[in-house]
């Protein structure tokens, strides 16, 4: 089995370089090759997804990534900075369903804003389309506005689109993964305003027609919003448009205290799928060695469940993690008093250990 390396940005080396340590002592026979994606992309080949590097995500059965992300390159042009890697993996790999748990972990109820008993046991999906929507819908661009109210003026535009096969298999995934869960699904949109969300709308509730265990609900995205901090546990599995989804789950992922816990997939039709934290590239605390692995550890660990059936080692690792922190090891954003703080690679070789 190939694994793609590509740590990328900031604190993506030492985070990924601690969970292709936690990988490596697994006793699998992995074959994991590196290469430069993001910022360091673009310095080391002038362009954030390099070929070599799209070749490489591409025959790989799974990608493990870090972040990218720097203030160095805020200046260059869009299609050159480092965030152009991600979403190019995206598109070019078909990545459409991203999932991103947010979960409380028990040892960490007091690390939320939110009062523990709001959160406490919080223990929810969300899924995200990836390839569609205003995120790439065209057309888009700067250009004078051909009509309206400020025609012949200089105007910004992007266009908001979902295609019913889109909009379908994405409630596919999710009705399977409520399925597999509590059996409720919310399906978040703006069929209020936008004629995109009520088609949204529409399709989820005939593809709900296929999963009758299921039940469904559907919910305005401000709703939603509101309610994902009013009473955030009422929620098992969200899913939503890529713009909505790309809010809602940051929102979701602070719920817990701790965006530097939180593991992602983003999974293509035949489940080969790229990982990474849902936290990003941090470039102020990188080299410091006191970002938090855990979300890239916990990372390799749905990859080891999703795309390589190794549902086994993925719960070893899984364990592992909750063991560390029964054992009162945290980094420094997770660090409360009581506890005992550790750096990136202490926190690592933690796990390891802690692998048995
Ligand atoms: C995310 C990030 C990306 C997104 C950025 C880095 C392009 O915010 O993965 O949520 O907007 O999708
Ligand atoms: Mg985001």
């Amino acid at each position: 089995m190939k694994i793609a390396i590509l740590p990328g940005d900031g604190i993506g080396q030492e985070i990924v370089e601690q969970a292709v340590n936690v990988l490596n002592a697994l006793g699998e026979k992995f074959e994991l090759e590196s290469a430069p994606v993001g910022g360091a992309g673009y310095a080391a080949h002038g362009h954030p997804l390099p070929e070599d590097t799209l070749k490489l995500a591409k025959e790989a059965d799974a990608i493990l990534f870090g972040a990218v992300g720097d203030w160095q390159y805020d200046s260059l042009e869009r299609s050159l900075r480092p965030e152009q890697a991600i979403l190019g993996l995206r598109k070019h790999l078909g990545l459409f369903a991203n999932l991103r748990p947010a979960i409380l972990y028990p040892e960490l109820a007091n690390a939320s804003t939110l009062k523990p008993e709001v959160v406490s046991g919080l223990d929810i999906l969300i899924i995200r389309e990836l390839t569609g929507d205003v995120y790439f819908g065209q057309p888009r661009g700067v250009r004078t506005a051909p009509d309206g109210a400020f025609k012949g003026e200089r105007e910004g535009f992007d266009t908001m689109r979902y295609a019913e096969p889109e909009i379908r298999r994405i409630a596919h995934v999710a009705f399977q993964a409520a399925q597999k869960r509590d059996k409720r699904l919310t399906s978040v949109d703006k069929a209020n305003v936008l004629e995109t969300f009520q088609f949204w709308r529409d399709i989820v509730t005939e593809v709900h027609q296929e999963y009758p265990d299921v039940a469904l609900d559907h919910m305005y995205i401000d709703n939603a919003a509101m309610q994902l901090v009013r009473a955030p546990k009422k929620f098992d599995v969200i899913v939503t448009g890529n713009m909505f989804g790309d809010i809602l789950s940051d929102q979701a992922a602070m719920l817990t205290g701790s965006i530097g816990m939180l593991p992602s997939a983003s999974l293509d039709a035949n489940n080969k799928g790229l990982y990474e934290p849902s936290h990003g590239s941090a470039p102020d605390i990188a080299g410091k060695n006191i970002a938090n692995p855990l979300a890239t550890i916990l990372s390799a660990a749905m990859m080891l469940r999703f795309s390589l059936n190794k549902a086994e080692q993925a719960d070893r690792i899984d364990n592992a993690v909750k063991k560390v922190l029964a054992q009162g090891l945290r980094t420094a954003d997770i660090y409360e008093a009581g506890t005992t703080k550790v750096g990136t690679s202490e926190m690592g070789a933690a796990v390891v250990k802690a692998l048995g």
